[in-house]
């Protein structure tokens, strides 16, 4: 059985954004809180005691109080059940929750070099400790995390490519670890062991090109890139100057967007992630919101569990 747990759904900044009041932003501080959505990561187990996160994001801390699976074990004084964290790219929502998880306990953290390489450049990361291994990963090269005495997790991690750019902080720098693009935003496949179940996790994507949806055709379930509803909405808004596409991220509508792009593929369950508080369809009445339900999308709140 594969566990996943959805402890955040929205993109950088999360909802409310600290310093916004766009209305989606503004309904959640007042009479939408349920709108209130924690910046984007899941966790994912296939026994129900040892867990892996893809992803830290900033809000780690409240997403762990607020998960019931993370807690330490009753009758432990220092226990995590997380084993291991699995990092897609090296963006703030994606990797500064890792400074949460700074007291001591052992879990392995799982990236490609360049992620890793940025981890070691930037010596704040060096707070996590030789108890914190980091293993690289390969595109396109499945591995097994292991669970804290070593043993097999039960979940295969396939690794892939898919159009992005590198972080944000990074943009313009040439970084150590060269800047060919290779490892800046990876999708992963999550598979358990024991039943064959898997899905994809691909909380960053600028395009969908044929080889990706053969790739994700027929899938039981995808959570997927949702940071825009267009690509010009924040310039459109007024909320600044940068598009989708310049972010490295696909917008939901158009006929390039992600509902087009990844429409009759017999996908069973179509999630979106990474949402943006700019985007229209995080409000439940809107007409964006519509017509995504009615293209089978979802849009999850935070803690949302799915059982495959
Ligand atoms: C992104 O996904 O484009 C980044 O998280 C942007 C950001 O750091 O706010
Ligand atoms: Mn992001
Ligand atoms: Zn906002």
């Amino acid at each position: 059985m594969l566990r996943v747990v959805v402890l955040g759904a929205a993109a950088g900044g999360g909802v409310p954004q600290w310093n916004c009041g766009c209305p989606v932003c503004l309904a959640a501080r007042t009479e939408h809180p349920e709108l209130k959505s924690t910046q984007a990561s899941i966790a994912i187990s296939a026994d129900g005691a040892h867990w892996f996160l893809i992803n830290a994001s900033p809000d780690l801390r409240q997403q762990l109080i607020a998960t019931p699976q993370l807690h330490p074990r009753a009758g432990k004084l220092r226990h995590s059940p997380i084993s291991g964290v699995i990092l897609t790219n090296g963006e703030i929502d994606a990797i500064a929750g890792l400074l949460s998880m700074r007291e001591g306990a052992s879990f392995t953290i799982y990236a490609h070099p360049k992620v890793l390489s940025i981890l070691k450049a930037n010596s704040i990361f060096n707070v996590l400790n030789e108890k914190v291994p980091r293993q690289p990963i390969e595109e396109d090269k499945t591995f097994e995390p292991t669970l804290p005495d070593g043993s097999p997790s039960g979940i295969e991690i396939l690794p892939f490519a898919v159009p992005g750019k590198s972080a944000w902080y990074l943009e313009g720098e040439v970084h150590a670890a060269a800047d060919d693009g290779a490892g800046d935003t990876l999708g992963v496949r999550v598979r358990d062991k024991a039943t064959g179940k898997h899905f994809y996790f691909l909380a960053a994507c600028a395009a969908v090109k044929d080889d990706l949806r053969s790739r994700l055709a027929g899938a039981p379930l995808i959570f997927f890139d949702g940071t825009v509803w267009r690509d010009d909405e924040l310039i459109a808004a007024g909320l600044g100057n940068k598009t989708g596409q310049g972010m490295g991220h696909i917008a939901m509508a158009g006929d390039n967007g992600a509902i087009a792009a990844l429409a009759g593929l017999d996908i069973e369950r179509k999630i979106f992630l990474h949402i943006n508080n700019s985007n229209p369809a995080l409000l439940h009445d809107s007409a964006e919101r519509e017509i995504a339900e009615r293209a089978g999308w979802q849009i999850p709140a935070d803690g949302t569990e799915i059982v495959l």
